[in-house]
């Protein structure tokens, strides 16, 4: 009897450990396959912008900012500066430092999915 009892429990425990295994490698897989949800102006890219850089790059820029970021268009038109400087570590946007590596790599994304309004 003590010995099937120490079979169903070791049992269990494989059972247990195989699981807990199996989610850490979803976890893994998710990792390696970032979130795949289209990235958009609207949806992203308006807030991340408007949050960071519109206290300068406002509709009537200001602190010797030289330009707008206000609109679809004018984003659009500058996301090749703007990921270069979002990226530099040395010279960043904005200037009192880099924002996160997630929100570089949502406007990278952006890009690479055909720089979509909505
Ligand atoms: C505190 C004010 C301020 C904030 C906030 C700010 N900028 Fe700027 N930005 C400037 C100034 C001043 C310049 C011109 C001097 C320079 O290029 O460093 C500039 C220049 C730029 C340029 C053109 C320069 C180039 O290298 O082509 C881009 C693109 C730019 N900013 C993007 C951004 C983005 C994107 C953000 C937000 C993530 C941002 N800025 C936030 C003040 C700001």
């Amino acid at each position: 009897m003590k010995t099937k009892n120490l079979i169903f429990v070791l049992a269990m425990s494989m059972l247990l450990f195989n699981c807990s295994s199996d989610s850490n490698d979803d976890v893994k897989e998710q990792e390696m396959n970032p979130d795949p949800t289209t990235i958009t102006y609207d949806a992203h890219i308006a807030s991340i912008i408007n949050n960071n850089c519109n206290q300068c790059h406002g509709s009537t820029p200001t602190n010797n900012a030289p330009f707008s970021l206000t609109t679809y268009d004018a984003v659009r038109g500058r996301v090749d500066r703007i990921i270069a400087r979002v990226n530099n570590s040395t010279n960043p946007m904005p200037p009192s430092g880099q924002i996160s590596s997630n929100l570089r790599d949502m406007i990278q994304k952006w890009k690479d999915d055909g720089l979509l309004e909505n």
